[in-house]
């Protein structure tokens, strides 16, 4: 392994700057994997196969792993140091909550700009080489501090669904329980026992937002969550997903700490360019340092890899392949400029 791959082996460093609608937290406990960590394994591993997928859906994607049950993640002191941060940040969520603008009821992505304890934990080494373990690939945490720690609230409307059905745009992430399950009624976290095409056709929606609607109830299993501090890690954009509505106004939190692909030339199913028209701060810019990590991952491998004796349409194509997803973001940014 060359000096370049081990490099990329590594998640890209978050960025110096912070937006100025986020708030940074005053006196925080430091994050201590020993001390707020307690990791286990899931019970049971669902692979994309058993959801339905073809032998060649599956090579395309960047792992067979599909989801996982919930295991314990945080330990008791961890859920304590956590759940105060996550009230914390309550106030300083993000401002479109509500407007209906977006898929989300209300949330604060990119937690780790308001607090340490969230970032250090999402990015703790840790945590993504026991995600590593369970999905059989190696994870690290996702480059675009939007969704790398992000935290999902309950809508303040409780007749709307916590978030409806949808995949993710990043391929890994981990939902983990805040809130004590115990007190919460209705909320379930629901996957769709199908391919994501299945689950569309069945709504009659296209893309990959959500609708609130149902699905057949026979095709739908819920995760459960045994207490705050657990959760389960989910290939997202394979897997239709959503979060139930709550019967009762209760305390529903949950975490999502989102994780990429390494090293960061191999393929990365980021829909960088649907996250593009978010409205969270800095997201354009976040989004484009991610690509151009990976691309240059991509080119660096490349550069290592071209011989005198190549043809010039392998050229046209490995120079493709390492340069086509940065290149269509961009074309999507200079689009949505105009
Ligand atoms: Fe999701």
């Amino acid at each position: 392994m060359g000096i370049s791959m081990n490099k990329h082996l590594k998640p890209l460093s978050f960025p110096n700057e912070c937006p100025e609608q986020y708030i940074p937290l005053d006196h925080e406990p430091m994050f201590s994997a020993k001390k707020h960590l307690s990791l286990e394994k899931p019970e049971s591993i669902y692979s994309l196969k058993n959801l339905g997928y073809s032998e060649e859906e599956i090579v395309n994607c960047e792992s067979s792993f599909g989801f996982c049950s919930a295991f314990r993640i945080l330990s008791e002191e961890g859920v304590k140091v956590m759940k105060h941060i996550c009230e914390r940040i309550y106030n300083n969520r993000n401002e479109s909550a509500g407007t209906g603008a977006n898929r989300l009821g209300s949330y604060a992505r990119g937690a780790g700009y308001r607090s340490k304890f969230i970032r250090d934990f999402c990015d703790s080494p840790e945590l993504a080489k026991h995600l590593s373990t369970i999905a059989k690939v190696t994870l690290g945490r996702h480059s675009v501090p939007a969704v790398a720690c992000g935290i999902n609230y309950a809508p303040d409307d409780i007749t709307k669904a916590v978030d409806t059905w949808h995949v993710d745009s990043v391929s890994f992430d981990v939902v983990m329980m805040m809130s004590n399950p115990l007190l919460i009624k209705g909320g379930e976290f629901q996957i769709f026992n199908g391919t994501k095409e299945e689950g569309r056709d069945l709504l009659g929606i296209s893309g990959e937002e959500g609708v609130d609607a149902s699905l057949p109830q026979e095709r739908i299993t819920s995760i459960p969550f045994p207490s705050a501090g657990y959760g389960f890690l989910q290939q997202g954009s394979m897997i239709f997903h959503r979060a139930c509505r709550l019967l009762e106004k209760a305390d529903r939190t949950t975490m999502i700490p989102s994780f990429e692909i390494l090293p960061r030339s191999a393929q990365d199913d980021t829909n960088s360019i649907n996250m593009s028209g978010w409205s969270d701060p800095g997201i354009c810019p976040e989004l484009a340092r991610h690509e151009i990590s990976r691309a240059s991952a991509r080119l660096e491998e490349l550069l290592e890899q071209v011989s005198l004796k190549d043809h010039p349409s392998d050229l046209v194509r490995k120079i493709d392949r390492a340069v086509n997803k940065l290149i269509s973001f961009k074309n999507n940014l200079e689009e949505s400029c105009k």
